[in-house]
């Protein structure tokens, strides 16, 4: 047996058990103790893992009061595993190469019989890092969470592949969530078909959206922006799809955007370009996430393309308009299907989330594209 594995083996077991070792006092005065040289090299390499950890940008914009206790919780939670797991990385590898078999050596190994004194010590410590991690993650999801004065209250809803939200005590309902600067939120989740998972990662607070109960979270907005909203649990072929926007606005900004909604919403106003209109309800309405329509740059494909609509909707053998197809494709998705798609994809409360207006504006636009395209 190597002398160093027989070292290895005296650290790690009782005296008893290896009595024929050789005694501490034969190896030379140069020579580190096998334990002593792993514990360094450990401490060292976990220095360097959790400096290198530290510099890592993990997280978007802090767009929360939420945020920065979260990322302190994270920071906190990579010093403490970085050096487990470089210290046992550490004592795998020098074992590894420290106590690999001489050629030609064919023994056993130590003999080792176990040392209580080491397993009270590897289970104690893990033990209190652990609870103190959890105590410390319940103190501080218990902060974030509080109830706070004059919350906004926003129900979302999630289905397959689109948020909704709807602000009961103003009334109103929109596929954009707009949300006025340094207020508290109050998020009341929801999910009609499946599991769900409503995600603004500038906000950090995460919650599932699960079928027939509801969920709650809380955020205050601190910072103005555009940020993405996204769907952070697999729901389906659109999973990756479902993501929109989070604008966070000034109060009195927010204000007028739902005086605007209530007064008809996105709906070209005078001067504006309706094209332009319509391409901004297409995309907050999150139509993008899964058609695909060159003019608002959308690429999805769980849903027929829209480049060609004006073509479909000719050919279509009913007695209505192109207009009137377009309008109940919209607001009533499996009346009429394409073929190779599912009628039970598509959101069948577009027809609650859109102003009657907005819908117009939509349906023009979108027959209105391909009109202008196949009359190039
Ligand atoms: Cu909804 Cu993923």
């Amino acid at each position: 047996m190597p002398a160093e594995l027989y070292r290895l083996a005296r650290a790690l077991s009782t005296p008893e058990s290896t009595p024929d070792s050789p005694p501490e006092e034969q190896r030379p005065a140069h020579q580190k103790h096998p334990l002593a040289r792993m514990l360094m090299i450990g401490v060292i390499a976990s220095v360097i893992g959790v400096l290198i950890c530290l510099q890592i940008d993990w997280f978007p914009t802090q767009g929360s009061t939420q945020a920065d206790k979260i990322d302190t919780l994270y920071d906190v939670l990579l010093i403490v595993s970085v050096p487990i797991f470089v210290l046992v990385m550490t004592v795998a590898i020098y074992c590894v190469i420290a106590f690999r078999a001489k050629p030609g050596e064919r023994g056993d190994g130590a003999h080792i019989h176990g040392n209580t004194k080491l397993e009270v010590i590897w289970v104690t410590i893990p033990f209190i890092i652990v609870s103190s991690l959890a105590a410390y993650g319940w103190v501080v999801l218990d902060d974030i969470e509080a109830r706070q004065d004059s919350e906004l209250v926003v129900n979302v809803t999630g289905e397959q592949f689109a948020w909704s939200f709807d602000y009961p005590e103003e009334k109103v309902k929109s596929n954009e969530l707009v949300l006025p600067v340094d207020r508290p939120v109050h998020f009341k989740i929801h999910a009609k078909d499946v599991l769900h998972s409503f995600w603004v990662p500038a906000f950090r607070m995460k919650q599932d959206a699960v079928p027939g109960i509801e969920t709650n979270t809380r955020v205050t907005p601190s910072q103005e922006g555009t940020y993405p909203v996204v769907c952070a649990e697999l729901c389906g072929i659109g999973h990756s799809t479902m993501r929109q926007q989070v604008r966070v606005v000034p109060t009195g900004e927010w204000e007028a955007w739902v005086q605007d909604r209530l007064e008809g919403g996105d709906a070209p106003e005078e001067g504006e370009d309706p094209r332009a209109a319509g391409r901004e309800i297409f995309t907050s309405a999150g139509c993008n996430a899964c058609h695909t329509l060159d003019d608002a740059d959308a690429t999805a494909a769980v849903g027929p393309d829209l480049n060609m609509l004006a073509a479909v909707a000719e050919d279509r053998e009913r007695d209505t308009t192109a207009e009137e197809y377009v309008r109940e494709a919209i607001v009533d998705p499996p009346a009429f299907v394409v073929d190779g798609y599912d009628g039970g994809t598509m959101p069948g409360n577009f027809g609650d989330q859109l102003t009657p207006e907005e819908i117009d504006t939509l349906v023009q636009y979108l027959l209105g594209l391909s009109q202008t395209e196949s009359g190039n």
